[in-house]
């Protein structure tokens, strides 16, 4: 139960700008409970007043949550001036405030959660949850188990201090587009530093030319997701999001 003024809730349910729904709430366009509303800052409990705009019922989502599968070419930001946003590809949003939780690169792909709820995005992002974030990448030549071993005791990429312990399985041999030997390989780390997954690959000379992410914490990509694709998580997925939030 949330009690927010008349047109914040309006704003948030996407009716428009605040000074726009104010406009609209001053023409008497929008009815609380049966009464018309003269002012926008009114207090409306979220979960039991009812709000229609000419007639129609307006629904207000304290949170949201989609699963993206990010394609290349998009940046993790909210705005950008010369490329399009993660945010851009969600169509039907409510919320005006949503952001992407955490950053991939422009040329990664995979999974990224898009929300406004702060308080579970800086836990699931926070250094000390150790939140597992999976990835597949194809590298350039061979993976090594002596590679595994590095990645486990953690590797120098050139900050204060060595990565943590990561994960680093090697999936098969492949053939990469221009023909050279390469290496398909699963990671998964717990940290979240700039370009973390080439950093640490370049660090034992190897380069990564394609890198997905496949999870976060509890959530896996949905594989019905085509890259670009996007859908609200489930109310599963978010109770799985949320114990992460609660524990620790
Ligand atoms: N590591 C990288 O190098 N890039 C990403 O996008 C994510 C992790």
């Amino acid at each position: 139960m949330a009690h927010i003024r008349l047109d914040k809730f309006l704003a948030d349910s996407g009716a428009g700008t605040r000074s726009q729904v104010r406009e609209i709430i001053k023409k008497g366009r929008v009815m609380v409970n049966d009464t018309v509303a003269k002012k926008g800052d009114i207090k409306v409990d979220t979960s039991v007043d009812i709000v229609l705009m000419d007639g129609k019922s307006m629904s207000h989502e304290d949170y949201e949550y989609f699963m993206l599968n990010k394609p290349q070419g998009v940046v993790s930001a909210t705005t950008d001036s010369e490329h399009k946003t993660v945010i851009e590809l969600i169509k039907d949003a409510k919320r005006r405030d949503l952001f992407p939780v955490g950053r991939l690169d422009k040329d990664t792909e995979g999974f990224l959660l898009i929300t406004n709820d702060g308080p579970l995005a800086n836990s699931l992002l926070a250094p000390g949850k150790h939140v597992d974030k999976v990835y597949e990448a194809r590298v350039t030549g061979v993976v090594t188990p002596d590679d595994v071993i590095s990645f486990e005791k953690g590797i120098d990429i050139g900050d204060d201090k060595l990565t943590a312990p990561a994960k680093l399985e090697i999936i098969k041999g492949i053939e990469l587009e221009d023909g050279e030997i390469g290496s398909l390989a699963r990671v998964t780390i717990t940290e979240g530093r700039y370009h973390q997954i080439k950093r640490m690959f370049h660090a034992i000379g190897r380069e990564v030319v394609y890198l997905k992410r496949l999870s976060m914490g509890p959530l896996c990509l949905d594989e019905n997701l085509s890259v670009g694709e996007y859908r609200r998580l489930s109310e599963e997925e978010v109770t799985l999001l949320k114990e992460v939030h609660k524990n620790g």
